[in-house]
């Protein structure tokens, strides 16, 4: 802050002092009833709360920029600031002012900042909201995910760069904390998670010591030191800003960690899981499957779709579960319909471990209370064991529950004081002051009447405010009228204002009535609020059962919706699908009008399917069709499909399309080869590839080559991966005549009166090469050029093969040798070969077609 130092009061200086402790948030500085910001934090905030920038006092030699929000309206203000990746320091007035001797104390209470808020006015209900601590050491990292909003924790120890990134994308921070010292993930951290604000806190924060502490008291199982790091400066930041009590964050249990389905960055978002390609839900998987009746439950199954599982028992008993409630609509409906009387149960109770609640909060537990009731009885006798057992995990704490319901009105207000929050009854001092207050404002309204009497001034009135507390109030032209023992305490424009010895006396009564009914209301709530944080365990764990119950339900009912079938998974490698659908392209579109489609992949026959079709056949569908179906299968879902068997996998890689990452600075071409890499040098014991389309960002002889040196790759690795291969290339074909492994498939097309129909149905064997002939013989090029077009095709053909009848493009540098008695006319050759592949034909008008094949019809005569 380099600013000429103007003069400063007492309180501006108590107001810097504050500051400087807390220079990256901006400081909430409450004043009377307002918040005010001052200096930069003012410049900076006022546009984004779009308040008046003013300055503090015009008399100053250098003006104090400075805004301000009122105190009780500050969450919604304090929202904008957080949704612009800023953190607010809320300093409150420790002492009353009006007692207060000299300067009012000051202190800051709590830091809010995006990845440490708990309130529901500043959280996304769908989604989760974490806070990450990274520890890193060489190319080591640990992550330390904790959502104080829920009370869940993640620890991850990633062994390689790869797999960090993979795993802070799956987490989506909201807020990530960073050693200062670590300059390259301080730099890299915006460009690969723009939507997290990054802190950067002091090296020392990193010592191990607390978060080994703080393990020590909850388990006995030994902890890598790096992880130890992350977690202490978690727990450290996370004391400093927000202030309440941790207790609820759950030590992630690491024995039952359940093995999941590797999904890599890019996977997570070509297969558009969560959010479509240009970040919106709709178009997604999620889309589809969230027929979720609360938020915990959506967040639930967003956490399912992410990583889904590679442990049959575990998908075995989802699927059970799933079974159940798709059988037994009826009483699925009934549980659903429970459900949606839930609140956010998860994120109420980690409110109430912070003592944040208000009165309505615990309405809704009441209420909520209610439903678990009635959830716990229906599952008990269910037949799937999941089942059950989340009936065993439901509390429904009956004497809170009582408790609740005899405490608090029915509809109390949002906030503690703005009305009445306990019932009548409940407590014998509240209905005193009650009476008491209340009877005071009756004296009121007596004493206004008999004022009116005296004076004869009929427009007399007895009034209230924050200033001069109760007084009489006479309008200008009745003022002859007032009687001396008036005392005068203000003038208005229209009107003076008065107070008398009586009503003084009145005022003390009311007011202090008043003023010890609130004080004992809040006791009460406060106590109310101990009662439920003290069975929070029991809370938190019926939450995370209702979360699964809202999943599986959702699951039911997609299943239901769209005539999904149960798939068997099997300990084997083979997959074979029957019917197999696209989930989202059939439920954005007219379902009747997809086209469904086999598959069958299995490690001995067919491990590599090498699929050709021209523009728009509905080859990228179906790659990722195949893809989808393995994950839902595995997040224990059913799947669109009359059946499918599939072979447990544990890793799913995609390399979808081109998809720029130019944020980062690099081209389409290096994505591409950087994912293809990422495939190659991570393959599993069960992975399943899809590959759509590598090697086109590149020139067609290079992209030909690599795209066939990888699929040889694949095929040759012990690991022998299932591969489903998209290309355009059809020279990939030529793959099966050499790899036993690998099959062709094609989509088929037809072409009907000029038109060309897309079957969308894939079928045995490559693509028909004549393809662009034939549209060239149906934009009218007379029938001899088609015919020697064909004779040229099938010289190419030919020449596609070597003298021993293998493909050119198999052949391997070792045999070079042998054949190089094919003569100088194989680069011409290749070169008009080269020229006919780049011809998109769907572009050309007949003319340019007819044109163009004459010029490559007399190259062709004219020979080498
Ligand atoms: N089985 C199907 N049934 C109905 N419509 C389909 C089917 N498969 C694909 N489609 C539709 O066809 C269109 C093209 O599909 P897709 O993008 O998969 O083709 P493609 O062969 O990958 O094309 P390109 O070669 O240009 O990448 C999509 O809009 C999709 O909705
Ligand atoms: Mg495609």
């Amino acid at each position: 802050m380099e600013r000429a130092q103007p003069k400063l009061t007492p309180m501006m200086e108590q107001y810097l002092r504050l500051k400087a402790e807390y220079p990256d948030a901006l400081l909430f500085f409450r004043l009377g009833d307002f918040y005010e910001l001052f200096f930069d934090d003012a410049e900076r905030a006022a546009p984004i709360l779009d308040v008046a920038l003013t300055t503090r006092s015009r008399k100053d030699e250098v003006p104090i920029p400075m805004c301000g929000v009122p105190h009780f309206a500050a969450q919604s203000y304090i929202a904008k600031l957080l949704a612009a990746g800023l953190k607010v320091a809320i300093c409150e007035q420790m002492e009353d002012p009006a007692t207060a001797k000299g300067l009012v104390q000051r202190a800051v209470v709590r830091v809010v900042t995006p990845g440490t808020v708990t309130e529901e006015e500043y959280l996304d209900p769908r989604l989760p909201n974490y806070l990450v601590a990274i520890a890193r050491e060489a190319e080591r990292a640990a992550l330390v995910a904790a959502d104080l909003s829920t009370g869940e924790m993640q620890f991850h120890v990633c062994a390689e760069r790869q797999s960090f990134w993979d795993m802070l994308n799956r987490l989506d921070p909201r807020e990530v904390l960073i050693d200062e010292a670590d300059a390259t993930l301080a730099q890299e951290l915006p460009q690969r998670i723009p939507t997290s604000s990054v802190t950067r806190l002091p090296t020392a924060s990193f010592a191990p010591d607390a978060g080994a502490a703080w393990l020590r008291e909850r388990s006995t199982d030994a902890y890598p030191e790096l992880l130890c790091r992350a977690l202490g400066a978690a727990l450290q930041y996370l004391e400093r800003t927000h202030r309440a009590s941790l207790a609820h964050l759950r030590l992630p249990a690491t024995s039952e960690t359940p093995r999941t389905l590797y999904l890599d960055q890019a996977t997570q978002r070509n297969l558009e899981l969560v959010t479509n390609l240009r970040g919106e839900v709709r178009g997604s998987l999620l889309w589809v499957l969230d027929h979720t009746r609360t938020a915990m439950g959506s967040r639930e199954l967003r956490r399912w779709v992410l990583a889904p599982l590679a442990d049959l028992q575990r998908i075995g008993s989802r699927l059970d579960a799933v079974e159940e409630l798709v059988e037994r609509g009826t009483w699925r409906r009934a549980l659903e319909q429970a459900l949606a009387r839930l609140g956010d149960l998860e994120r109420l109770t980690a409110r109430l471990a912070a003592r944040r609640v208000q009165p309505r909060d615990l309405v809704h537990l009441r209420r909520s209370l209610d439903a678990v009731a009635t959830l716990k009885l229906e599952l008990a006798p269910a037949g799937a064991g999941l089942l059950r057992r989340l009936s065993e995990d439901l509390h429904p704490l009956p004497e809170l529950a009582q408790r609740l319901e005899q405490a608090l009105v029915d509809e109390p207000p949002h906030q503690l004081h703005q009305g009445p929050t306990i019932r009548n009854g409940f407590d014998s001092l509240i209905d005193e002051l009650r009476h008491l207050a209340h009877s005071g404002r009756q004296v009121l309204a007596d004493l206004e009447a008999r004022e009116r009497a005296r004076t004869g001034i009929a427009s007399l009135k007895v009034r209230y405010n924050n200033v001069f507390g109760y007084y009489i109030e006479v309008t200008k032209p009745n003022l002859h009228l007032v009687p001396p023992d008036y005392r005068r305490k203000q003038t208005t424009a229209n009107a003076e204002r008065f107070v008398t010895t009586e009503l003084e006396d009145y005022e003390q009564r009311i007011l202090g009535a008043e003023e010890r009914l609130r004080t004992r209301e809040a006791q009460v709530f406060a106590q109310l609020v101990e009662e439920a944080a003290s069975v929070q365990a029991r809370l938190s764990e019926s939450a995370r059962a209702l979360a699964t119950l809202d999943a599986l339900c959702a699951l039911a009912t997609t299943a239901e919706k769209h005539r999904y079938v149960r798939p068997r998974l099997h300990q084997g490698r083979e997959l074979r699908i029957r019917d197999g659908r696209h989930p989202v392209v059939e439920a954005m579109g007219n379902a009747s009008s997809f086209v469904p489609n086999d598959t069958e992949l299995d490690p001995e026959q067919a491990q590599i399917v090498v699929l050709t079709g021209p523009n728009m056949a509905g080859k990228s569908t179906y790659l990722r069709q195949v893809a989808l179906i393995v994950l839902l299968a595995q997040m224990g879902s059913f799947v669109p499909a009359t059946e499918a068997e599939i072979g447990l996998v544990d890793r799913l890689f995609t390399r979808v399309g081109a998809s720029d990452n130019l944020a980062e600075g690099e081209s389409t071409f290096m994505v591409e080869m950087k994912e293809t890499a990422n495939i190659l040098n991570h393959l599993s014991d069960r992975s399943l590839v899809i590959l759509d389309e590598i090697g086109r960002g590149t020139s067609t002889f290079d992209g030909i080559s690599i795209a066939w040196s990888v699929a040889e790759y694949l095929h040759e690795s012990p690991r022998r991966p299932l591969v489903l291969f998209a290309t355009h290339y059809h020279e990939l074909t030529d793959l099966a005549r050499v790899h036993p492994r690998i099959r062709n498939c094609s989509v088929a097309v037809r072409e009907w009166k000029g038109e060309v129909i897309f079957l969308r149905r894939i079928v045995p064997g490559a693509a028909s090469k004549s393809y662009g002939i034939e549209v060239a013989r149906l934009a009218g090029v007379p029938e001899a050029v088609v015919r020697r077009a064909k004779e040229i095709l099938a010289n190419l053909e030919q020449a596609e093969l070597d003298a021993t009848g293998q493909p050119r493009l198999a052949r391997a540098h070792e045999e070079r040798t042998e054949a190089t008695q094919m003569p100088l006319f194989v680069p011409a050759v290749d070169q008009l070969r080269d020229e006919l592949a780049q011809i998109d034909v769907e572009r050309l008008t007949p003319i340019e077609a007819l044109l163009r094949l004459h010029e490559l019809v007399t190259r062709a005569r004219q020979g080498p």
